[in-house]
C-alpha cells in the first residue's frame, strides 16, 4: 500500500524525520529554505499532510489550492500561523505541541525577566566595550526580583510555570489576569491573585506576557498600557510579536515611561524594529524560549505523533479543531 505523503517544512532533527519516514513517504528541507507561500503550496500540493515550524501560513488560499492536505501538525504551541477557521472549513485537522515546552519556556521567561530587572545584558556590553574602569555605588543598579510584585498576562500552563518560580523561588507577590480566572485550588499551587487588567498594569514590578496571538490580542500593550505602568516597571514578553506594539515601546523605553524591557518575540520577527535596537534598556533574544535540546526534540516528536497518529487512527493527541475528527 502507497504510504500517505508529507511535507516537512523546515530543518529538523534527523531522528524525528526517520521515525517519520517508517510510516510516511518524506519530503524534507533540510537546507533549512524559508518558502514563500507559492513556493510552500508547490510542495504541499501532492501531500496529505505536513509537519510545520509555527512559520508556515496556513489559510484559505493555501488550502483551496492543497485539496490532498489532511493535517497540519505544528511543533509549537503558538498556532497563530493557523487559519484554524479556514482549515475546519476546509476539513483540515490542525494539531500544536502543548505541555512539553512548558516548564523550559517558564524557565527561560524568569531568567529573561532577571536579566532585564538586574540589566545583566546592558552590563556586560559595557564591560566589553571597555568601560569598566571602577567600582560605583551607582552602577548598573537594577530593580529587585525577591519581595517585588510579579504581574502576569495570560495564565495559562506557561503562566503559571512562572508564577510557581516567582511566588516559590523568589517570594513574590504574584498578581495575573486572564480570559478566565483559574479554579481556586490552581491560584493557591501558584499563590497567584486574579485582578482586572488595568489593576495589573498599574502594580506589577515585572509584567510577563503569556498569553497567545489573535486579532483581538494584537497590540494588547500600546502607548496608553505602557503609560500606565510604573516608572520602574519591567515588562517582559515571552508570548508573541505583535502583542505589544514594538514602535510604541520603543518610545516608552527611551523616554523612560517604564524602566526596562526583556522581548523573545517581535512584530515581523526575524525583523527587529529598528528603535528597539538603538535603546539600551531592552534585552533582545531571538525566539528561543524553548530552546534546549531535550524539548526541541519532544516537541518535534510530538508533532511526528499526531501525524501518525491521524493516519494510524485518527485520534491525534492534540488536535485543535477536533470537530472535523467527527466528521471523518
Ligand atoms: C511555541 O512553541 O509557540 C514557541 O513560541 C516556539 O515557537
Amino acid at each position: 500500500m502507497n504510504k500517505p505523503k508529507i511535507l516537512i517544512a523546515r530543518a529538523i532533527f534527523p531522528e524525528v524525520i526517520a521515525r517519520l519516514a517508517q510510516h510516511f513517504d518524506v519530503e524534507t528541507n533540510q537546507t533549512d529554505e524559508v518558502w514563500t507561500p507559492s513556493q510552500l503550496v508547490a510542495r504541499l500540493q501532492d501531500k496529505q499532510g505536513v509537519f510545520a515550524m509555527g512559520t508556515e501560513r496556513i489559510d484559505a488560499s493555501v488550502l483551496s489550492q492543497c485539496p490532498s492536505l489532511k493535517i497540519c501538525a505544528n511543533m509549537t504551541v503558538g498556532y497563530n500561523n493557523f487559519d484554524l477557521d479556514a482549515m475546519t472549513a476546509a476539513g483540515v485537522l490542525g494539531t500544536n505541541a502543548p505541555d512539553v515546552l512548558t516548564e523550559t519556556t517558564a524557565d527561560f521567561g524568569f531568567g529573561l525577566l532577571m536579566a532585564t530587572a538586574r540589566r545583566m545584558a546592558e552590563g556586560e556590553h559595557y564591560l566589553r566595550a571597555g568601560k569598566w574602569t571602577k567600582w560605583r555605588y551607582d552602577m548598573l543598579v537594577g530593580s529587585d526580583i525577591h519581595g517585588s510584585t510579579l504581574g502576569i498576562l495570560g495564565m495559562g500552563r506557561i503562566g503559571q510555570g512562572i508564577a510557581r518560580r516567582g511566588a516559590l523561588g523568589f517570594g513574590m507577590k504574584v498578581i495575573y489576569h486572564n480570559r478566565s480566572r483559574l479554579d481556586a485550588k490552581t491560584e493557591v499551587q501558584c499563590q497567584a491573585s486574579y485582578v482586572s487588567k488595568e489593576e495589573l498594569l498599574k502594580s506589577s514590578d515585572h509584567l510577563v506576557l503569556v498569553i497567545p496571538y489573535s486579532a483581538q490580542t494584537h497590540h494588547v500593550i500600546g502607548a496608553a498600557e505602557l503609560a500606565m505602568m510604573k516608572p520602574s516597571a519591567t515588562l517582559i514578553n515571552i508570548a508573541r510579536g505583535g502583542i505589544v506594539d514594538d514602535a510604541a515601546l520603543a518610545v516608552a523605553l527611551r523616554n523612560k515611561t517604564i524602566a526596562a524591557a526583556g522581548l523573545d518575540v517581535f512584530e515581523g520577527e526575524p525583523k527587529v524594529h529598528p528603535d528597539l535596537l538603538t535603546v539600551p534598556n531592552v534585552v533582545l533574544t531571538p525566539h528561543i524560549a524553548s530552546a534546549t535540546t531535550p524539548t526541541r526534540l519532544a516537541m518535534a516528536n510530538l508533532a511526528a505523533d499526531n501525524l501518525i497518529a491521524y493516519f494510524t487512527h485518527k485520534k491525534p493527541l492534540t488536535p485543535l479543531n477536533p470537530v472535523v475528527l467527527s466528521s471523518l
